[in-house]
């Protein structure tokens, strides 16, 4: 399950499918009875990302407390590396990142490798966007399929190159420039990743740069910014979409980061408790930031069994112990409005389906076709093979719940660590097992996955393909 950060250069066909192969652990559920404990989520990936970013453009020594330690994150702490920051892990689980102050990234002497990681990618694209620099950027495979025209076109817009010179996926050659033209821009997909990078490039941009969401995401980078000192203002305009504006140049200030439990990974412990007949499972430490929450408050229109116990603020942000017992759980329509807050989460909602009384409609799905794989198309297949009635749309997924849940099926998780976590969840209330490939993919997002689940009370092996 911790298998190492996977390196390979920009037309390096024979290392890349040495790579496929390599990373094809499996693992199989089985039925399993009565979750019962209580875990502590995994530090939030989206904020684990940031304050690595922000420690790294701030000037002086940022404290970072559980940080995820997951393979994507570490990807971002070596990519800082590159570009100048020191990050150092102590001892106590504390990180330390002496950040390189205003205007101080360097130019990396190597290829920054982003492993599988479109966050860490994006985010940092948008950093080294107002810097006189030249980065060479790759990634695994997964992450070189994805679409990075959203994050490039408006940056080539303010003057940023590349080579090859209209490519809009890794791997590529990345030079920045000084004197970038600040830029007005509306989001055309929402995306937090979108947002953020421009934000990130605005921090060192003379001048207005100003953001208008017309579906708002995730807003952990605006927040941080504020910690860090930085100054910037979100109002809403006539259309009642979220306008973000910040005056660049902004000198950021360390800043230590306590990271909340990350709702995107205590969702698949959630969901196994509420699925699993006889269940009482508490997930401790939960962000419960409402740009993030859709999945909680779906399951409880739901008729999930889910208790918000010892609610509080930490480092600006709210969260909460998320208690969650067995449910019978009835079919609901999601609308389109609620999928950024809760992007992430509909490969684990669809299994809650598979169990539901009655057909869950997901609308608003366009964006699962870009994430770690086509997650409409992974999930629509392997709901399939475990014997569940789905249909699936260009941009929706209907999901008909049944009592008799056969399992039995080896599922191609398409080296996509939520489709994996997901169909291992379904496999602890199916007939027969269920088999995932790719599984060690899970370590990108949370890598004690398995031992949570086992502690627990969940049935989760490796196997044999
Ligand atoms: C993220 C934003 C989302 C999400 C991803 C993390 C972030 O992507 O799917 O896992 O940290 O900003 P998009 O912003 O592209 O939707």
């Amino acid at each position: 399950m911790t298998a190492p950060i996977m390196k390979f250069g920009r037309s390096d066909k024979a290392k890349l499918s040495t790579i496929q192969t390599e990373r094809q652990a499996f693992l199989k559920s089985q039925r399993s009875h009565g979750l019962t404990g209580s875990v502590t989520a995994p530090g939030d990936k989206s904020i684990s990302h940031r304050s690595l970013i922000f420690g790294a453009l701030a000037e002086g020594v940022t404290a970072i407390q559980g940080l995820l330690e997951g393979e994507d994150v570490l990807a971002t702490a070596q990519a800082m590396r590159q570009l100048g920051a020191k990050v150092r892990r102590e001892d106590n689980d504390l990180w330390h990142v002496a950040g390189c102050g205003a205007r101080g990234l360097q130019s990396p002497e190597k290829p920054i490798d982003f492993g599988n990681s479109g966050t860490g990618a994006r985010l940092i694209i948008g950093a080294l966007a107002p810097y006189a620099l030249t980065a060479e950027l790759t990634g695994d495979a997964s992450l070189s399929k994805r679409p990075m025209g959203r994050v490039l076109d408006p940056l080539r817009k303010m003057g940023v190159t590349t080579d090859p010179s209209a490519q809009n996926h890794l791997p590529l050659t990345l030079t920045g420039q000084e004197t970038l033209s600040p830029l007005s821009y509306t989001l055309p997909v929402p995306s937090a990743q979108v947002k953020s990078a421009l934000l990130l490039a605005g921090l060192n941009i003379a001048g207005t740069t100003e953001i208008i969401e017309p579906e708002p995401t995730r807003d952990h980078t605006e927040n941080m910014i504020r910690a860090f000192g930085g100054d910037l203002s979100v109002t809403e305009n006539k259309d009642g979409h979220r306008v973000i504006t910040l005056q660049g140049p902004l000198h950021l200030k360390a800043s230590d980061v306590c990271v909340p439990g990350d709702p995107s990974s205590a969702a698949f412990p959630i969901v196994a408790a509420l699925l699993t007949p006889g269940s009482d499972v508490t997930v401790k430490n939960v962000l419960l930031n409402p740009l993030r929450s859709g999945l909680y408050k779906t399951l409880q229109e739901m008729g999930a069994d889910i208790t918000f116990q010892n609610i509080r603020e930490e480092a600006g942000e709210q969260v909460a112990d998320l208690r969650a017992r067995a449910s019978t759980l009835q079919a609901v329509d999601v609308p389109a409005d609620r999928a950024p807050s809760m992007i992430d989460e509909y490969p684990i909602l669809a299994i809650a389906a598979a169990t539901a009384q009655g057909r869950t409609m997901m609308r608003g799905l366009k964006e699962l076709r870009v994430k770690e794989s086509d997650r409409l198309d992974a999930m629509a297949r392997g709901l399939e093979a475990c014997g569940v009635t789905v249909e699936e749309g260009e941009d929706w997924l209907a999901v008909t719940g049944a009592h008799a849940l056969p399992g039995g099926a080896k599922i191609a998780s398409y080296m996509d660590h939520r489709i994996a976590m997901s169909f291992l969840t379904l496999g602890l209330i199916s007939d027969a097992p269920i088999t995932v490939d790719g599984a060690d993919m899970i370590a990108t997002s949370f890598p004690s996955y398995r031992e949570t689940m086992r502690a627990l009370g969940a049935d989760i092996e490796p196997t044999q393909p």
